[in-house]
């Protein structure tokens, strides 16, 4: 949710910076702007809309310098226009900032600045820290303790970067809440960014902030301070993804390319881990921690959006297997409860990103009340992944879709390998975890044989391209399923749609069937089967439309249904891996017959790191 990039070195620092918006764009695209450092001052270019505007007014303008900081906005406060867009900048112009986050006392400021007689040009939060900033420093002061001092008096979460020509040469960051990293270049350059993405084309080296952290950067390299003033050194890590893992490689869309990188992901979250003779995975992340597992009594999973439906799976998954009570939350809701949390409780946070500012507030909730805590997350070395007790990586690489696609089968892959290995060391016979193995492994050649079906699947998009509403019916683990392949529709085609447990759409959605009503059923051969087919017979009799996901061969859903997409059969906890990848598929064709812009939709942003 807003991209952070910045460049300090030899190199003329704009394209750099364009470069790195462009790997970031993906993170907000309402507007952006960059602003350098050069011998005659601070040279600002911002515009609305996407990449693609700025990159034109910089060509335009041709602003110089080799040093300076850039963004790609998603809008919190204020519209998504020109004035809005960041960077922010002093009544001078000598001082420029750009934030991601939410300033929350940003208006009280912005009143005791305006009573002072500071003028105001933007509705956004951001502008009253550069005010805030310009307004507290003392001649000769550095940047970097004015930087901290203005944020001593600053509540709420953010991600600063900030270069003026009073004191040029250097960029400062600061971080609370939202994350930021600092890319260590080898020949006398030093990057910021608010995720790897934005520095990768020249460093693999990466240092993440932690909150209350702010860090001077400049030729020379970088100094990081904390809260309180004190000097702390932090971590290097080396980012294990190529430039390629964040390019289209050939396909239209990240998310089509993500949706067929799934047999890959899946052999990647794998890898290593499986152990089919004793029924067991080999998790790393976890070995250290048996005790604390076996003295689990309850788990809480708590997620938002995509990796809260692989939660309600997680949940299936570990009540079947390892007998534990779970309960799966929106991390949104269980931040402002009061959730009862004893002794014996894990609590479990899913997350793609690992930045998300409900999981992560949730997650600090637990932590705060002494809770365990366990994450499954795909990006290394993000927030929620160094913030929990302990856990996994999904592997996937970059995803870069907004429209969560592998990072979901992943996550469903990485649930079953964290419940075998609970499982195991519980009620779960070698026989048992053997048959899950071997179910595990056949996986990603099973999806290899789902995508040969996107030929049918864009027929069948074609034929439904007009529909305004669309409903998905699944029971049991295939409730979940439908929730997803309805959230799919929704963001990227802009169609309304609902996911419903098969057998509640007779208590009220079965009123809006008709004849237009396109209802995706999911029907594979499980044990609710013949429970499904009974809603299906229900929707038929109203002379609603519908496309079933099965996976027999041939059955009495044949000349019943409208269309049938036939999936590989595999143990009922991994059939949603199955049937969901032609709901991708669904929801990209809906999206791109309707012309609708599959990898960055309207309203939306990859990771959302504010409330
Ligand atoms: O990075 P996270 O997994 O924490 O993100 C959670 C949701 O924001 C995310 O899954 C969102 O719902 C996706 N756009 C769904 O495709």
């Amino acid at each position: 949710m807003c991209g952070i990039v910045g460049y300090v070195g030899p190199e003329e620092a704009g394209p750099i910076l364009l470069q790195g918006l462009k790997r970031l764009e993906y993170r907000g695209y309402d507007s952006a702007g960059i602003a350098l450092l050069n011998g005659s001052g601070v040279q600002v270019v911002k515009r609305s809309g996407k990449l693609s505007s700025l990159e034109q007014a910089v060509q335009e303008d041709s602003p110089s310098g080799t040093c300076g900081i850039a963004h790609t906005r998603w809008a919190t406060h204020g519209a998504p226009n020109q004035p809005n867009a960041h960077p922010h900048t002093s009544s001078q112009g000598d001082i420029a900032l750009v934030h991601n986050g939410i300033i929350e006392n940003a208006n009280d400021i912005r009143t005791q600045l305006s009573a002072i007689g500071y003028v105001f040009t933007s509705e956004t939060d951001t502008e009253a820290v550069v005010h805030l900033i310009d307004r507290l420093w003392v001649e000769g002061e550095p940047l970097e303790d004015v930087v901290a001092a203005a944020l001593r008096r600053v509540e709420g979460a953010y991600g600063i970067a900030v270069v003026s020509s009073r004191d040029p040469g250097k960029i400062v960051i600061a971080r609370n809440g939202s994350p930021l990293l600092i890319g260590v270049g080898k020949n006398g350059e030093t990057l910021a960014g608010s995720d790897a993405a934005a520095v990768i084309a020249l460093t693999r080296d990466v240092v993440y902030l932690d909150d209350g952290d702010y860090a001077v950067l400049d030729m020379d390299g970088y100094r990081i301070k904390d809260i309180h003033g004190a000097q702390v050194s932090r971590t290097t890590h080396e980012v294990t993804w190529d430039l390629e893992a964040i390019e289209k490689g050939g396909y239209e869309h990240f998310m089509l390319k993500e949706i067929f990188e799934q047999p890959s992901s899946l052999r990647d979250v794998m890898r290593g881990r499986l152990m089919e003779e004793d029924g067991d995975s080999r998790l790393g992340g976890i070995a250290h921690h048996q005790p604390n597992l076996s003295r689990v009594r309850r788990v809480v999973i708590t997620a938002c959006g995509t990796s809260w439906h692989a939660a309600l799976l997680g949940e299936y998954m570990i009540e079947e297997l390892a007998r534990i009570p779970v309960e799966v939350e929106y991390a949104s809701e269980f931040r402002y409860r009061n959730p009862v949390l004893e002794d014996g409780t894990l609590v479990l946070a899913i997350s793609q990103s690992g930045e998300t500012a409900d999981t992560l507030a949730a997650l600090r909730e637990a932590k705060h009340r002494g809770i365990s805590t366990m994450g499954v997350v795909n990006v290394v070395g993000s927030t929620i992944a160094r913030e929990t007790d302990y856990g996994i990586y999904l592997h996937a690489g970059p995803e870069i879709g907004v429209a969560s696609t592998k990072a979901f089968t992943s996550q469903l892959v990485a649930l079953a390998l964290v419940t075998l290995n609970i499982g195991r060391r519980r009620h779960l016979s070698v026989v048992q975890g053997g048959g899950i193995v071997r179910a595990l492994k056949e996986l990603p050649d099973q999806v290899e044989k789902v995508l040969e079906l996107d030929s049918q699947i864009r027929s069948l998009a074609e034929a439904y391209a007009d529909a305004r509403n669309f409903l998905y019916l699944g029971r049991g683990l295939q409730f979940p399923v439908a929730l997803e392949g309805a959230l799919k529709l929704k963001e990227v085609s802009y169609i309304h749609a609902e996911g419903y447990p098969a057998a509640e759409m007779k208590h009220g959605p079965i009123a809006l069937i008709d004849e237009d009503m396109p209802v995706v059923v999911l029907a594979p051969r499980d044990a609710v089967y013949q429970k499904v087919v009974s809603s299906i017979e229900e929707v038929k009799a109203r002379r609603g439309r519908i496309i079933a996901v099965v996976t027999d061969e041939a059955s009495e859903l044949d000349g019943k249904v409208d269309h049938i997409i036939r999936v590989p059969q595999t143990i009922a906890l991994l059939q949603p891996i199955l049937t969901t990848v032609p709901l991708q598929l669904l929801a990209y064709h809906m999206a791109m017959i309707r012309g609708a812009d599959v990898d960055q939709p309207r309203n939306l942003a990859k990771s959302v790191t504010v409330e």
